[in-house]
């Protein structure tokens, strides 16, 4: 069942994104939490690092998978998403750094990459509670607009929409990576919850397509529809 919220103001997404994060942390603290990268979840990451210094909120149990990484960027990037996720969530939290895990984009062998992370999640069994944001194009990780969902972690193309999206956190365009590793489609829908959260008009279109549309892999956050426990959040600012 698919939980549609609109809301106005950035500030109350974050509020309600935040809240359902930190209650399943509560709730099972040893959960294992699908995490996204992006301006749309900073705020989220922002309130829950206040919980945690406010001494609400233990990550010391929690393992925590990411959706996806730029091919060719090492963590210490600044535009890498392993490189984000420090210095958004993991430096300053209680999460044990040996259980956050961000596809390796130096990994020699990509396939073999993929097919470890996939295997990782099942040995974990599987994601509790997975955060998305969503691309002007629909995209969800870096599953991109195509021909058919695909279902496992795998190298990703870039979509020129998603390069001209994403040029805003490099130098010039010409610096944004034309691959990247993304979780597949079907880990993510293995998640027992899914939270997507979106702001602004820029994405307005993209998340009522997902929402409401056509289930098509032209709109991968589409798929989202046949999920039985997912909440997505819009907030117009
Ligand atoms: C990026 C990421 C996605 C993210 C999306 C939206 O390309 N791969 O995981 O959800 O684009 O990003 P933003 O929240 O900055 O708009």
């Amino acid at each position: 069942m698919l939980n549609y919220q609109v809301v106005d103001t950035y500030e109350e997404l974050c509020r309600i994104g935040a809240d359902m994060i930190a209650g399943q942390i509560v709730k099972k603290p040893d959960s294992v939490l699908g995490l996204a990268t992006g301006s749309s979840p900073e705020g989220i990451y922002k309130i829950l690092v206040d919980l945690y210094r406010a001494g609400k909120l233990d990550f010391s149990k929690i393992t925590s998978v990411n959706l996806d990484e730029y091919v060719g960027l090492g963590g210490d990037h600044p535009q890498s998403y392993r490189y984000f996720m420090q210095k958004h969530l993991f430096d300053y939290v209680n999460i044990d750094p040996a259980k956050t895990f961000v596809p390796n984009g130096l990994a020699p062998d990509l396939a073999a990459e993929c097919a470890a992370y996939d295997k990782r999640i099942e040995t974990l069994g599987g994601i509790d509670l997975q955060l998305l944001g969503i691309g002007v194009d629909g995209h969800i990780g870096f599953n991109e607009p195509g021909d058919c969902f695909v279902e496992p972690t795998h190298v990703a193309e870039l979509h020129p929409s998603t390069i001209a999206a994403n040029a805003r956190f490099f130098a010039s365009a010409d610096d944004v990576p034309r691959a990247a590793l993304s979780m597949g489609i079907g880990p993510i829908m293995r998640a027992r919850k899914i939270l997507l959260i979106a702001n602004g008009k820029a994405k307005k279109e993209s998340v009522e397509k997902a929402v409401s549309g056509p289930i098509t892999p032209l709109l991968p956050a589409s798929i989202l529809q046949l999920h039985p426990d997912v909440t997505v959040i819009y907030s117009k600012n």
